[in-house]
C-alpha cells in the first residue's frame, strides 16, 4: 500500500503523478458527442517533455475526510464539476469492479477523496493545459485505485485532448465509430525515442486566458461550418494515414507540410464558424510569414509551425535546425532588455543575435521587439510518471502544501 508515512494516525493512501502537455499535429476541432466528448475526427499529438512543461497531481483517500475536495494551483474550486465527477464516478466504478472481493480494500473506495493539482506554466493560455490537467487527474486516480488497462477513454471525458496525454510519444486519438465511445481511445503511433532528432520550440505570444474556450469554438465550428464535416470526411482520414507513415518513416518534408496544412485549416474551419472564430493575433500572422520566408529560402521545409485555440506558435523542427531558427525569432521578435536572460527557456541554444543579409532581404518583416514573450526550448516526452511519495502536494491532513492567499 503507498500509505502517507508522514503521520502515523493518518489511515489512507495517496499518489502522485506527473503528465504531459500535447500539441497535435493532426487537430481535435469538434465534437459528434458532447456529453461522452466523442470527436467529429481522429486526431495526433506529440506529447511534450515533462522537464519544461507538466501537471503534477496528488490524490489521497482517507477514512478521515469528510467530504470529496478539489485544489488547483493553489485554490480550492468546486470539484462539482460535471467533467471532473465524469471522471471521479467511472474511476470509482471500474475500481468497485475490480475489487468486489476484497473486503478491505472495497471499505477504502466509501472513502473521500482529496485532489492537488497545478501546472508549471500558464493555465488556459493555450498551451493546453487541460490536457495536461485532465490525464495527470485520470491517471493519477487510476494508480490511486489500482486500475489496469487504458484509462485514456476516461481522460477523454475531462477534456478530449487529455486522452492523447496518457501516453508518450506520438499518440493517435481514434475517432471510433461506437455509440458508447469505447473505441474512441488513444495508441501510440511511435514511442519516444523514435524520433529522438524532433524538436519543439513553444513561442509564447500571450500567457493571457483565451477569449473563447476549446469547448465553445468547436461547438459553433459544428453548428454552422460546412467546411468542418468536409474536413472530417474527406481530409482528415488520408491526411491521417499520410501522418503517420510520415512518422514511422521520419520524413519530415511530408511531416512539416502536413503540420502546417492542418494548423491552417483548422484555422480556416474557425473562419468559417458563424460568427467567425479568429484565435491567431498580428504576431501569429507575422511568424506564420517568417517561417514560410524561410524556408523558401532554404529550399525545403526546416521548420513546421502549428496554432491550438489561442495566439501562440509551437514549432516543430529537427535538432540541427534550432540553432538558425532561434536566431532567426531572436532577430525578428527581440525580447525587452529585462529578459533577454530568460528568453530562451528549456533546453539550451546556442544562437547567434544576427543573421545574414540575404536572410534579412527575403524575410518580408521588421523586427516586433517584446512581441514573443519568451521560447521554450523542448522536444517529445514520455508519458505521466509516479512520483515518490516526498513529492506529495498534500500534507499529513490531506491539506494542499502551498496555498494562494
Ligand atoms: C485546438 O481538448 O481543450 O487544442 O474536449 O472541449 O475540452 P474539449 O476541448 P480541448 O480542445 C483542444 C483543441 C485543440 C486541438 C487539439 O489539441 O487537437
Amino acid at each position: 500500500m503507498t500509505a502517507n508515512n508522514d503521520n502515523t494516525t493518518w489511515s489512507g493512501r495517496s499518489v502522485t503523478c506527473t503528465a504531459p502537455i500535447n500539441i497535435a499535429v493532426i487537430k481535435y476541432w469538434g465534437k459528434r458527442d458532447e456529453q461522452l466528448i466523442l470527436p467529429t475526427n481522429s486526431s495526433l499529438s506529440a506529447s511534450l517533455d515533462q522537464d519544461h512543461l507538466k501537471s503534477t497531481t496528488t490524490a489521497s483517500i482517507s477514512k478521515e475526510f469528510k467530504r470529496d475536495r478539489l485544489w488547483l494551483n493553489g485554490k480550492e474550486e468546486s470539484i462539482e464539476n460535471p467533467r471532473i465527477q465524469n471522471c471521479l464516478i467511472e474511476i470509482r466504478r471500474r475500481a468497485r469492479k475490480r475489487k468486489h472481493n476484497d473486503d478491505s480494500k472495497s471499505e477504502m473506495l466509501n472513502w473521500s477523496v482529496h485532489i492537488c493539482s497545478e501546472n508549471n506554466f500558464p493555465t488556459a493560455a493555450g498551451l493546453a493545459s487541460s490536457a495536461a490537467g485532465y490525464a495527470c487527474l485520470v491517471y493519477t486516480l487510476s494508480k490511486l485505485y489500482d486500475i489496469n488497462g487504458d484509462v485514456s477513454d476516461i481522460a477523454r471525458r475531462g477534456s478530449g485532448s487529455a486522452c492523447r496525454s496518457i501516453y508518450g510519444g506520438f499518440v493517435q486519438w481514434t475517432v471510433g465509430e461506437k455509440k458508447n465511445g469505447s473505441d474512441s481511445i488513444a495508441k501510440v503511433v511511435a514511442d519516444v525515442d523514435h524520433w529522438p532528432e524532433m524538436r519543439v520550440l513553444v513561442l509564447v505570444v500571450s500567457d493571457q486566458k483565451k477569449h473563447t474556450s476549446s469547448t465553445n469554438g468547436m461547438r459553433n465550428s459544428v453548428n454552422t461550418s460546412d467546411f468542418l464535416r468536409y474536413r472530417a470526411e474527406h481530409v482528415v482520414p488520408s491526411r491521417m494515414e499520410e501522418m503517420i507513415k510520415a512518422i514511422e518513416e521520419k520524413d519530415y518534408q511530408k511531416f512539416a507540410e502536413l503540420t502546417i496544412k492542418d494548423s491552417n485549416q483548422m484555422h480556416a474551419v474557425c473562419l468559417d464558424t458563424y460568427p467567425p472564430i479568429s484565435y491567431m493575433n498580428d504576431t501569429s500572422r507575422k511568424i506564420i510569414n517568417m517561417i514560410h520566408a524561410f524556408n523558401k529560402y532554404q529550399g525545403e521545409l526546416k521548420v513546421a509551425y502549428t496554432y491550438d485555440a489561442g495566439p501562440n506558435a509551437v514549432l516543430y523542427l529537427l535538432d540541427e535546425h534550432v540553432p538558425d531558427v532561434v536566431s532567426l525569432i531572436n532577430y525578428y521578435f527581440p525580447p525587452c532588455d529585462n529578459i533577454r536572460e530568460t528568453f530562451i527557456r528549456g533546453l539550451k541554444v546556442d544562437f547567434k543575435t544576427d543573421i545574414s543579409q540575404e536572410l534579412k532581404d527575403v524575410v518580408p518583416l521588421e523586427p516586433s521587439p517584446g512581441a514573443i514573450k519568451y521560447v521554450i526550448s523542448t522536444k517529445v516526452g514520455q508519458g505521466p510518471q509516479i512520483l515518490p511519495n516526498e513529492a506529495s502536494l498534500l500534507n499529513e491532513n490531506g491539506l494542499p502544501n502551498k496555498l494562494l492567499q
